[in-house]
């Protein structure tokens, strides 16, 4: 095969095409002559150029700076009278990927801006793949996802000068006021982990639980670090961006690398169904918690990340999480801004990296795929189904549930279809969990950094309206807060 080429004096394998065939040269282009112009026939030297300019998929429009590993999720309590997904079941192990990453920042951005960090997961279940796409807060700045694009591009960049701009970022916080709690977390020692591995996980949205009678739950899921939840002081972090923009993701990989296999129990709340109709918070309301007096953390089982994965675009890059994956056993919740979200993530898969990304090592399910989905951009597996319709004559398979009630479910009462906030509960109010968040779980140190967070970025807020505006959100949240934040402001 190589012969007319010659063989590396060093006695390495021989460079090749992309199709296989032997590289004519590493440094070489073809010209007419020594010093005569290059020629368009020289296939290797187009091929390398046309690979290059096609190297990059777009990042996602949303945490784009981040990392994954591959891992295993092993349940160690029987919740089994709460569900019957394969992958809770007593003893499971269940082979997993998991990504962290920040919110705003692109691709190349620091690790250890404040923001709220990703916490997105994929289980390859015997059911077919499993997601969770959390972060690590309980909670998130709205409520309704009619919000989430304007949101996101007020904690974006400028568009006239390309710079993050605080004074966007507070103008858009302090006219809503649902954001008060998640902005607390954020501005508190959460707002910047130490590493990934000193981070919990949060489902944040409830979700169904199914079991095998059929029985249904609401439940919230709570990964919490086995490494201790440690944070890194506003400080650190600046120092940090500078030093290793690639902080956290170093971390990971180094820790893994040396056998340091970090790991979160997992544990959840469950809510019966018709608890949640009379309970004090609206239970689907993505910026309320259940506080754990209500509803005890229960046991599940325990997710370790055990493996680098060996090529961070493959792998990483084209990982495609999506909360619309999900499994027998688990389900929805009326969460507005969750049932939006099953929509938006695979249409954004199939834009970045198209439409049969399920196919791509990090995505492609560890069961048998038996779709009638066929062809599009990039397909490599042909359909297991016989046949390419259904119904057909020739042993296609058919849907496992055909007709009825769905298993994971809930009841609507019809009424008018209308544009309405959510009905508010009897405790129902954005300041309460926020002020209690200060007040009864915070220390003073924690109180201190906390007021020192939030003056360092109100005092980058050019617009003074937007500053004063920005002071009394943080009164309404807890007045002394507010207060010693003014204060702060005012140098003292
Ligand atoms: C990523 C949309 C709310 C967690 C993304 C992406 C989109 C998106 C389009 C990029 C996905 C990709 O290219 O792979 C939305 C919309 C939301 C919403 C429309 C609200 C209506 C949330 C919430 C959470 C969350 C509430 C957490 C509880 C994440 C995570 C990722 C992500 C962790 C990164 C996944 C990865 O590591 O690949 N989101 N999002 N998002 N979102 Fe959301």
């Amino acid at each position: 095969m190589t012969e007319g080429y010659g063989t590396p004096q060093n006695g390495n394998p021989i460079t090749t095409t992309t199709a296989g065939a032997p590289a004519p040269s590493d440094e070489q282009s073809l010209s007419v002559g020594r010093d005569g112009p290059i020629v368009l026939h020289d296939i290797y030297l187009i091929e390398k150029m046309a690979q290059f300019n096609r190297e990059r998929v777009p990042e996602r429009v949303v945490h784009a700076k981040g990392a994954g590993a591959y891992g295993v999720f092993r349940t160690t309590n029987d919740v089994s009278e709460y569900t019957c997904a394969d992958v809770f079941q007593p003893g499971r192990e269940t082979p997993m990927l998991a990504r962290f990453s920040t919110v705003a920042g692109e691709q190349g951005s620091p690790d250890t801006w404040r923001d709220p960090r990703g916490f997105a997961l994929k289980f390859y279940t015997r059911d077919g793949n499993y997601d969770l796409v959390g972060n690590n807060t309980p909670v998130f700045f709205m409520r309704d996802p009619q919000k989430f694009q304007d949101f996101i591009r007020s904690q974006k960049r400028d568009p006239r000068t390309g710079l993050r701009d605080n004074t966007m970022q507070w103008d858009y916080w302090s006219l809503s006021p649902e954001s008060a709690h998640q902005v607390t977390w954020l501005m508190g020692d959460r707002g910047i982990p130490r590493t990934w591995r000193n981070m919990d996980g949060f489902s944040s949205h409830t979700y169904m639980w199914v079991n095998a009678a059929g029985r249904r739950v609401w439940v919230k899921y709570h990964f919490l670090t086995d490494q201790g939840n440690e944070f890194l002081t506003q400080d650190e972090a600046d120092a940090l961006a500078g030093e290793d923009a690639d902080h956290h993701r170093r971390d990971l990989y180094a820790a893994i690398d040396r056998g340091e296999y970090p790991s979160w129990t997992l544990k959840v709340q469950v809510m019966p169904l018709e608890e949640a109709a009379d309970y004090r918070f609206n239970p689907f309301d993505l910026t309320k918690v259940w506080p754990h007096g209500d509803y005890p953390l229960i046991e599940v089982g325990r997710m370790t990340l055990n493996r680098v994965p060996e090529d961070f675009f493959i792998h990483v890059e084209q990982a495609a999480f999506e909360p619309s994956n999900l499994v027998p056993g688990v389900g929805p919740s009326p969460d507005k801004m969750l049932l939006a979200r099953m929509f938006s993530y695979a249409d954004t898969h199939r834009y970045r990296i198209g439409v049969n990304y399920n196919e791509l090592p990090p995505n492609r399910p560890q069961v048998p795929v038996r779709s009638y989905s066929k062809d599009g951009r990039m397909r490599f597996y042909p359909p297991e189904t016989g046949a390419v319709y259904h119904p057909n004559s020739y042993g296609g398979p058919d849907a496992a549930v055909q007709e009825g009630t769905d298993p994971a479910s809930w009841t609507v009462h019809a009424g008018e279809i209308v544009r309405e906030a959510y009905t508010a509960h009897r405790d129902d109010d954005d300041f309460v969990q926020p002020r209690a968040l200060i007040r009864d779980v915070l220390d003073d140190a924690a109180r201190d950094r906390l007021v020192s967070n939030i003056a360092g970025h109100i005092g980058a807020v050019t617009d003074d309206k937007v500053a004063e505006r920005a002071l009394e959100y943080w009164r309404k949240i807890d007045r002394e807060t507010g207060d010693r934040v003014a204060d702060a402001l005012r140098g003292g």
